[in-house]
């Protein structure tokens, strides 16, 4: 198949994870056939020093032409004044806004060589496999914004169709897998949160087949550390999603190790590592490119519909997690190009295998 992917590197390690997942996707087109292009933009800190915007109009066109995205990470000291007129998260939010992409999805598998790095137990965080499914372009970051000198407002806002098609997504999801949703929310003080548990009762009766349950947010942050094996599916609201996710991400042992995608738009997906810039490793070779990898088998999935490629892609993460030598943060002393190059060549002996 003919797809054209744009690759947005930003800034720190994005660029080093970033040129990790486009060796991926080019030895799969190439053993698997396929006729991938790649254009590079700018976004984040990068634009702002090139372009003095953080989404620029060329990486506008370029993402909603392409058929899927992958980005790196942006952010760094460098562009971290508070006061300072833009900010490279900037480039972020309007892109999410721009795509339309309302579905932040992360799943969290605990390795077991990783497990000794978890924080929790083993016995907590054996047979974790989740999926947190997070709004991402409602909620109080997209709402209005006031401040005097003594005061400031955000207002959170949802709509019902807003929490109906990520709910929707939720339940879709978990029919192809365990089967349960839980929709995390505080509805013991919150509106919106009143709103939203009503919309996923009413959504859950589409799906029978799927269990429903609620979750305050609070309870939630200390359910994830006790029995993190107890849940499936988890949805919820965007400033909800994004401590959660963080929260859940140190269970999988490194930051650099978790994939994500945003999904849901008219247009292309986006595809990038949980992780941050990482600015305290930048240049050095030590960033762990799995994160993003793992991304790359979530593009090849869900923007271009390649389930056996995706398969072969974490068939070889799996093989280098259990054999290889890993990064730094996995308690390794290998480079980032070698972590790569490793997976290249298990991605190679699976394909061949298959
Ligand atoms: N989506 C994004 O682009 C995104 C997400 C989070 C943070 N940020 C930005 O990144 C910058 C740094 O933020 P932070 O330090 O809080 O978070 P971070 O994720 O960049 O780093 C946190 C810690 O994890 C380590 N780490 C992260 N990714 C790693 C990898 N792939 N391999 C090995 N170690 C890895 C780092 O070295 C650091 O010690 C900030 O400017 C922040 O705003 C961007």
């Amino acid at each position: 198949m003919k797809a054209s992917i744009v690759v947005l590197p930003g800034d720190g390690i994005g660029p080093e994870v970033a040129s990790a997942g486009v060796a991926v996707l080019r030895q799969i087109a190439e053993r698997f056939g396929h006729d991938f292009t790649f254009t590079e933009h700018a976004i984040g800190g990068d634009a702002i020093d090139r372009f003095g915007d953080p989404l620029p109009p060329a990486t506008r066109e370029a993402c909603l032409a392409a058929d899927a995205i992958l980005l790196g990470a942006v952010g760094g000291p460098k562009w971290s004044d508070p006061n300072a007129p833009v900010r490279p998260e900037q480039g972020l939010l309007a892109m999410r806004k721009l795509l339309g992409v309302f579905a932040n999805v992360r799943p969290l598998k605990l390795h077991p060589r990783a497990a000794a790095l978890s924080p929790l137990k083993p016995e907590r965080t054996k047979g974790v496999d989740l999926v947190f499914i997070r709004e991402l372009t409602g909620g109080i970051y997209f709402g209005a914004k006031t401040r005097t000198d003594d005061a400031a407002t955000d207002e959170c806002r949802y709509t019902v169709g807003e929490i109906e098609r990520v709910m929707r997504h939720a339940f879709d999801l978990a029919r192809t897998r365990r089967k349960k949703v839980t929709s995390v929310d505080k509805a013991n003080v919150l509106e919106t949160s009143r709103l939203w548990r009503s919309v996923a009762t009413r959504i859950a009766a589409d799906y029978p087949d799927v269990e429903l349950e609620h979750q305050l947010v609070d309870s939630m942050a200390m359910h994830l550390l006790t029995r993190p094996a107890d849940y499936d599916v988890i949805v919820t609201e965007n400033m909800f999603g994004d401590i959660l996710t963080d929260e859940a991400s140190v269970l999988a042992g490194s930051l650099g190790l978790s994939p994500s995608a945003s999904l849901g738009g008219p247009g292309a997906g986006v595809y990038e590592p949980i992780h941050g810039s990482a600015p305290d490793i930048a240049g050095k070779a030590l960033a762990n490119p799995l994160g993003t990898i793992l991304s790359v088998a979530m593009l090849l999935r869900h923007s271009l519909g390649l389930s056996t490629e995706a398969d072969t892609v974490e068939a070889a993460v799996d093989y280098v997690m259990e054999n290889g030598n890993l990064t730094r943060d996995l308690g390794g002393d290998a480079t980032t190009h070698a972590v790569t190059r490793a997976v290249l060549d298990a991605c190679e002996a699976k394909a061949e295998a298959a």
